[in-house]
Order: C-alpha cells, then sequence, then structure tokens
C-alpha cells in the first residue's frame, strides 16, 4: 500500500518555491486519501548552525504554514523529527549502511559546504542518510519533493537496496521521488537561473508566505523580465528563464498547464501578465499568510497537534525499527 512521506526544514523563509514544490502538493496527496505523513525537519535544520529561539519559532511558522495551507492534522500525520527518536536511531543503522562515496556525491554537500568542507559539521555531510531514515522508518513509498531533492531520494532507494541485499531481505521499500507539476523548481524573482531559496540574502527574490497582499504584488511586480513580451507557445520560454519562471508559477497557482496558460496569455506583454499573475498570487497565497498568522498565535494548540502527530508516528515507526534491529541480529528484550 502506498505510503506518502515527506518534510520540510525548519529554518525560516518558507517561500512560494516550497508551498508549490512541496505544501500544495503534500495537500493534494493527503486529499486524494493516500495515507500522509509530514515532518518538520528539525534535526536537519540544526545541520547548520540555529538559534534555539529561532527553531523554536520556525518549526511552530512551519506547522501553522502546513495547515493553513490545507494539511489537516486528523487526516495527515504532522508531527516534528526530534520527537520520535526512531528517526535518529534508524539514521545510525543507515550511517553503518551508506558508504563515503556515495555521500561525497551529493551536490546540496558541495553547495551548502562550500570551499570550506572541513568546517562542515559531520551532520551535514550524514544528512541525507537522516532523510533515507525518515522516510524508511514508516516504510514510506512515495515522496513528494521539488527537483533539488531527487538525488537525495534516489540515494535512499541505494540505502534500500543495500540493507535489503547485505541482509538477504526484502524488508525496506524503494521509495519514489514525486516530482510533478509546472512549479518543482521555482526560481529567484530576480535572476531565473537561480533557485527561490530560504537564504537568498535578497527578500526581493523570493514570495515568503508571511507576505501580505501588498508585499506579494509589489514582488512580482518588480520580478526581473527580459524586454520581450510572451512567446506565442510553451517552447519560446525555453531560453527565456525569467518568463518561464513567472508562466510555470501562474501554471502551477492556477491548476493549470503550462500550455494552457500559453494559450491564455501568449503575446502579451509584461505590463498585462503581471498584474494579472500578482491578482491571482495575492488571491492564492494571501489566506494562507492570514490563517498563518491567526494560528500563530495560540501556541499551545500548535505544539498539542505536534505532540500528537509524533505519538501516531512512533506507533508505526518503532515495530519497523524493531525489526530492522532484529534483521542485524540485535538481542532485544525476549
Ligand atoms: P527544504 O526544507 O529545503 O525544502 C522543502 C521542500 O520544498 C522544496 N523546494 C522547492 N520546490 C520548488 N522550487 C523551489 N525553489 C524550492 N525550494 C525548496 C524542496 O524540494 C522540498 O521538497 N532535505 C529536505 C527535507 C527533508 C525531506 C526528508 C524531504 C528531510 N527529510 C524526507 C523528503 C523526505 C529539505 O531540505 O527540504
Amino acid at each position: 500500500t502506498p505510503r506518502v512521506f515527506s518534510g520540510i526544514q525548519p529554518s525560516g523563509n518558507l517561500h512560494l518555491g516550497n508551498y508549490l514544490g512541496a505544501l500544495k502538493r503534500f495537500a493534494e496527496a493527503q486529499d486524494r486519501g493516500t495515507e500522509t505523513l509530514y515532518c518538520m525537519v528539525d534535526l536537519h535544520a540544526v545541520t547548520v548552525w540555529q538559534e534555539p529561539a529561532d527553531l523554536t519559532r520556525a518549526t511552530r511558522e512551519l506547522t501553522a504554514g502546513f495547515i493553513a495551507s490545507g494539511l489537516d492534522p486528523t487526516r495527515s500525520i504532522l508531527f516534528n523529527q526530534s520527537q520520535v527518536a526512531e528517526h535518529s536511531q534508524l539514521a545510525w543503522v543507515f550511517n553503518c549502511v551508506a558508504r563515503m562515496g556515495w555521500m561525497q556525491r551529493m551536490t546540496q554537500f558541495k553547495d551548502k559546504a562550500g570551499k570550506n568542507a572541513q568546517n562542515a559539521s559531520l551532520g551535514l555531510f550524514a544528512y541525507p542518510a537522516l532523510m533515507a531514515a525518515d522516510i524508511l522508518a514508516y516504510h514510506g513509498t512515495h515522496v513528494p519533493v521539488g527537483e533539488d531533492q531527487k538525488q537525495h531520494i534516489e540515494l535512499s532507494r541505494d540505502i534500500a537496496m543495500k540493507f535489503n541485499h547485505d541482509y538477504g531481505v526484502e524488508f525496506f521499500p524503494l521509495p519514489e521521488p514525486v516530482i510533478e507539476g509546472a512549479a518543482t523548481r521555482v526560481m529567484s524573482l530576480r535572476d531565473g537561473t537561480k533557485k527561490m531559496s530560504k537564504s537568498d540574502p535578497s527578500d526581493m527574490s523570493r514570495i515568503n508566505l508571511t507576505d501580505n497582499a501588498d508585499a506579494i504584488s509589489r514582488k512580482i511586480r518588480k520580478a526581473r523580465t527580459d524586454p520581450e513580451p510572451l512567446p506565442m507557445d510553451a517552447k519560446g520560454l525555453e531560453d527565456r528563464p525569467e518568463a518561464r519562471n513567472l508562466v510555470n508559477i501562474y501554471a502551477a497557482l492556477a491548476d493549470m498547464s503550462v500550455d494552457a496558460v500559453m494559450a491564455e496569455a501568449g503575446g502579451q506583454p509584461f505590463s498585462v501578465f503581471k498584474p494579472r499573475l500578482a491578482d491571482l498570487a495575492v488571491d492564492r497565497l494571501a489566506p494562507i499568510s492570514t490563517e498563518m498568522k491567526r494560528l500563530m498565535r495560540d501556541e499551545v494548540a500548535i505544539d498539542t497537534i505536534l505532540a500528537d502527530g509524533a505519538a501516531r508516528a512512533r506507533a508505526i515507526a518503532a515495530p519497523i525499527l524493531r525489526r530492522t534491529y532484529d534483521i542485524m541480529g540485535m538481542v532485544g528484550a525476549p
């Protein structure tokens, strides 16, 4: 049976890329009736320094972002990673399965560690093994993510395969990355060749889920573009990264295909297309921002949702970890 698992780091600045590439699609999976678990991956966040008070706030804000995006804590299991010890325990097992060479190939590690990789935390290097543990502690089969996580999910498959092979079992499923829709890689509004990211120093490069209607609209109207009107069809977007990005965002927000957007908007100058996109974005995103702010006023309610989710998550993960240890020959209580 399919079981969907995915996670987001509580590291602040939740943005439009996280919404279109992840949250919106998480809600769609839930609404299709699949079993869904979604995790605020605080243990991943601390692979780089986090001020404790910021981590606390970002975890609650992310939880509010999930709920405001349509995730229902009674239909999906919403929880934070550190509350379910099985993630860390299985991660250790996978640290012993994964090979140094596999980890060294991870492009995200190379990007995040930068030139001075000797000074990166050991946790940052082991990050993808913890991701594999997140998914496989639940025997997760489908993992909705943005394009940037594809390599990590493939590594999870390699880890599952090697564990099964080494111990001669068919225990862990091979999780599949689900990377679908028009906006699996939302680009910066300042530079169409760079991914929209939480860590971009320019706030104008991204739409934050906490932005109000004014900010959303201003950022879209000021988004960088080339001077030409939109082409007549999707093919004409190929070497125009900024135009393509705005069309992709429009398509994803409107639940339309890129071809359908081009049929409607092809040939329009940006002076016409941008205000339309700004209206659509305000219509879809401003209510999320308002709802997040409302939810954030009741921290106890948020913490209760996370604690309840953690208890339900643990009930699934604990027997899978116990079985993993048994397969490996770890002695447990009779
Ligand atoms: P994170 O926190 O960086 O991002 C969360 C999700 O948002 C997607 N995303 C984007 N999608 C489209 N366009 C963008 N510009 C954009 N930026 C981010 C990401 O692809 C991701 O789906 N390692 C993961 C979190 C994680 C995880 C997991 C995911 C931990 N354990 C297990 C799946 C399964 C991460 O750092 O995502």
